[in-house]
């Protein structure tokens, strides 16, 4: 690594991320079904219909897992809890066993001296809510703020801290509109619902943990830098569509009780009745605004209905997601973010990081090219901060190798290679050098 902790200021914090359905093993522990499962049994969703049942059995190999995070130096640990783990049903009675084990994981975070930073929904919607109209029913906002309580009853004592959802660009549009994750929905009429419902079960999730006491209470959207993919002032418009449902539509509910005008165009016809009322709940003050940030699309203008837009191919180098590698927009994001909407508000880098090959050869995985990665974007987090943006961390996706949703066990992220078949867990060249760059 080019980089090492005494580069950043005292306090800014490093951590590594992972979600619960990628990870844990949902066919353990009495959780119930999820729309994931729903979603790779159906065929042709998911690359060789592959599911969260056994993923990395992080359920009986936590203290192991725990132990990597600890020894490589990091400060934090960004996990997620499953709503289905804790409520099979979505509603209703409680799965003892899956607080207890969300009991036990956050012990065995602080035993190792991590923080541990929450998630109370990253994406495995339990079915039964599903058959309701999961993300389209406003209903969602009520059983989310319950939900939140059973779970922070049990251990938001100890939380270091929590936000309510992952990437609502993920949970509404990718799966609505895009129809690329469960529940696998092409419809623009869910979509707008679920771009709404999404934050309003935020702020639901918010309220409630206020209520309890609960602090240091952020959330996490993830940003795509949208480049016109030519200079004609149609794929310019097409761009700044992208940007206005992709990126700015959840800083400006969450951090300006609107919706922008460019996404608005063509969602606010399917918008539910009175949609305009709910931001004072949607807007309920944050402690921190995290970033997941990838890569950044060409966009140009497409004739089809509204958003009129397709993503071109681009020139730069890709990761094995096919994602192009562009730093610079995770530098762009946070000084946009922090400009435009949050302020003197502490930003995180909640997730950063890239698919690569990882060939395990003779007990060694060389993964120059996640290190390379990581230390642009880190370079991009200083050039930021230097600029003045008060970003106080960065969270490198992923702990381990994982189910990559629609993509299997075919694409790893992980910092730490896992063997599908045996589990066995080895840590790839970038971990000894983040560790080294903590550490040393
Ligand atoms: C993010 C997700 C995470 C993982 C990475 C690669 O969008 O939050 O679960 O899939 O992408």
């Amino acid at each position: 690594m080019r980089h090492k902790r005494s580069d950043f200021p005292q306090d800014f914090l490093f951590g590594t991320a992972t979600s619960s359905y990628q990870i844990e093993g949902h066919g353990q522990g009495g959780a119930g079904r999820t729309i994931w499962d729903d979603y790779a049994d159906t065929p042709g969703n998911v690359v060789r219909a592959e599911n969260g049942q056994r993923a990395c059995d992080h359920y009986n190999r936590y203290e192991a897992d725990l132990d990597l995070v600890r020894d490589a130096g990091f400060d934090c640990y960004r996990f997620s809890l499953s709503w289905a783990r804790i409520m099979p049903e979505g509603r209703g009675t409680p799965n003892a066993e899956g607080l207890d084990f969300y009991d036990r994981l956050t012990d065995a975070m602080l035993d190792r001296g991590l923080k541990p930073a929450a998630t109370l929904y990253h994406w495995e919607l339990p079915s039964p809510l599903q058959d309701m109209g999961g993300w389209r029913n406003r209903d969602i906002a009520e059983w989310f703020a319950d939900y939140t309580r059973v779970i922070m009853d049990r251990i938001g004592d100890r939380m270091w801290s929590v936000a309510p959802i992952n990437e609502p660009w993920c949970v509404a549009w990718l799966s609505h509109f895009m129809g690329l994750q469960a529940p696998g929905v092409r419809d623009i009429r869910a979509t707008a619902r679920a771009m709404h419902h999404v934050l309003l079960a935020h702020g639901r999730s918010i309220e409630t943990m206020r209520d309890m006491g609960l602090n240091n209470l952020g959330a996490v959207v993830n940003m795509e830098w949208a480049t016109a993919a030519d200079g004609s002032p149609e794929s310019v418009a097409a761009a700044t569509r992208y940007d206005a449902y992709y990126n700015r539509w959840f800083l400006s509910g969450l951090f300006k009780g609107a919706y922008p005008e460019a996404a608005l165009e063509g969602l606010e016809p399917h918008l539910p009745k009175g949609w305009q009322d709910d931001f004072a709940t949607i807007g309920a003050k944050l402690d921190w605004c995290g970033l997941n940030y990838y890569t950044r699309k060409l966009i140009a203008h497409d004739d089809t209905p509204w958003p009129s837009l397709k993503e071109v191919d681009g020139p730069l180098p890709k990761t094995l997601m096919g994602w192009e590698i562009y730093p610079q927009g995770l530098q762009d994001f946070l000084e946009r973010t922090a400009r435009e909407y949050t302020g003197d508000l502490p930003l995180y880098v909640t997730e950063n990081g890239m698919a690569s090959p990882d060939v395990l050869t003779d007990g060694t995985v060389r993964d120059e090219a996640r290190i390379a990665y990581i230390n642009d974007h880190l370079d991009a987090v200083q050039r930021a901060h230097a600029s003045g943006v008060p970003v106080k961390g960065y969270f490198v996706w992923s702990l381990l190798d994982n189910y990559e949703w629609s993509l299997g066990y075919e694409k790893r992220f992980g910092l730490v290679h896992v063997d599908f078949d045996t589990l066995a867990r080895t840590p790839k060249t970038s971990y000894h050098a983040l560790k080294h760059a903590l550490t040393a």
